[in-house]
């Protein structure tokens, strides 16, 4: 009777424990929770209070973001009010940039906003845009994309669409479709940059000109990287298989590759780069390259080596064949660089990654790099919203062009008339 007493009361201080836990991770996580709107809407909503980077204004007068409009590209297409509506920057803001279009790459699966956002902060009249939409994207997100491509005469979808796998090749090959697409382009880009939908960037389109043009990066490509270290041999030791869509299996130890063609030695570094146009076309034309790519299907996430392994083949236009981790590409806050590179994440992890939060935003400007990954519209929509006015203000306090009134993504308003109003 005892027993069975205190084993009620041990379940009970149990259950009232799990409920305690559990209650915290909800509160904790609540805003991901949030159910998601139907239609993304840019919401007007005031920035937050912590968004501190934003340049100061009077003690009478705070920053408010100028957009709302929801977003809807039905037909009939409106494009030019498509293009003020969005703020989108329709002039070329300097010579300097118009002397050196770049050519972006941006793979998407979701998340409209996102894209919207990412777009018109990096979008320049004179660059080159190949959007790559995931094959296995909901049919409304695609169709959104493909309308709001048709008003920008440089934006373009990948003529060939693969269902992208996380780790697979299919990711790899998604990044070559559109160099194919973007070869043929009649703009002159200098240097393609790739981008995921996640991204978000810290330099201005002058400010990269301006980096890739750096005695540093003038001659070469910039894909951080270093020697295949032992932990990740398994990549391409072993024979993995895609499950298109789905996720990437290794077939195991009695699946052993070949040696890698023309005998290239294995680099390992981030799937991002920035490449110059004869690169890209050494990509597509040269047999190593090409013989590489063919090795590389079965290979663990091959965006992971592909471009880093042929940035140290020393007849690669560009190469850097002494090249290490250095490139300030991407600012990333991995999990495991906690206390080395960074003191944490103020957003939440995700693969080892973390997902910006609006405290994050000093560290990744401080860090300065072309683009910062990742932002999530849903769950921390506030760390947007900060960065990308923080953006768009240095973008338009750069340009040598008059400025319009649309291409203002906040006003700075007196707080005693907007009480009023309401
Ligand atoms: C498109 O939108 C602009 C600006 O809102 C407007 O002036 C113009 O009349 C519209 N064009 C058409 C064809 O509806
Ligand atoms: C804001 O409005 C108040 C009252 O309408 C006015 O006294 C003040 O001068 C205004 N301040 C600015 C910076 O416009």
């Amino acid at each position: 009777m005892l027993q069975l007493e205190s084993a009620k009361w041990s379940f009970l201080l149990c259950l009232g424990v799990s409920i305690l836990i559990c209650s915290i991770i909800y509160l904790k996580d609540k805003p991901s929770y949030v159910p998601k709107p139907l239609h993304h809407t840019l919401r007007c909503h005031p920035f937050p209070e912590n968004c501190n980077i934003l340049p100061p204004t009077t003690p009478y007068t705070r920053w408010e973001r100028t957009e709302c409009q929801e977003l809807n590209f039905n037909n009939p297409l409106n494009c030019s009010r498509i293009q003020s509506e969005h703020h989108f920057i329709m002039e070329t803001l300097s010579k300097e940039e118009e002397d050196y279009p770049l050519a972006f790459i941006i793979t998407i699966h979701k998340d409209l906003e996102m894209f919207v956002r990412l777009l018109r902060a990096i979008y320049a009249p004179h660059n080159v845009y190949c959007i790559h939409i995931d094959a296995k994207a909901q049919e409304d997100y695609r169709l959104s994309v493909e309308r709001l491509v048709e008003c920008f005469p440089n934006v373009f979808l990948a003529s060939v669409s693969e269902t992208v796998t996380y780790g697979g090749f299919s990711r790899l090959k998604a990044d070559i479709n559109c160099m194919e697409d973007l070869v043929r382009s009649p703009v002159k880009w200098r240097r393609v940059i790739n981008l995921c939908g996640q991204d978000f960037p810290v330099q201005s389109n002058l400010e990269m000109v301006r980096y890739m043009q750096h005695e540093e990066w003038r001659d070469n490509n910039m894909t951080p990287g270093i020697k295949q270290p032992e932990n990740m041999k398994y990549r391409t030791h072993i024979k993995h298989i895609e499950v298109k869509g789905d996720y990437v299996a290794s077939l195991g130890q009695g699946h052993k590759k070949s040696p890698p063609p023309h005998n290239l030695e294995i680099y390992f570094g981030t799937a991002y780069y920035s490449l110059q146009r004869a690169f890209v076309e050494y990509v597509l034309t040269s047999s190593v390259a090409k013989d590489l790519l063919e090795w590389s299907k079965d290979t663990y996430s091959p965006d992971e080596h592909y471009w880093v392994t042929l940035n140290h083949v020393e007849d690669a236009p560009g190469s850097k064949v002494n090249g290490g981790w250095e490139g300030n590409i991407r600012a990333i806050k991995w999990k495991d660089q906690e206390g080395i590179a960074h003191q944490g994440c103020n957003g939440r992890y995700i693969r080892d990654i973390c997902i910006y939060d609006v405290e994050d935003l000093h560290w990744i400007i401080e860090k300065n790099s072309m683009f910062a990954n990742k932002f999530e519209s849903t769950s921390f929509p506030e760390a947007l919203d900060c960065l990308e006015q923080w953006h768009r203000h240095k973008v338009l306090q750069q340009a040598l062009a008059p400025i319009q009134l649309s291409w203002q993504l906040a006003t700075e308003v007196n707080i005693s008339t907007a009480t009023v109003t309401g």
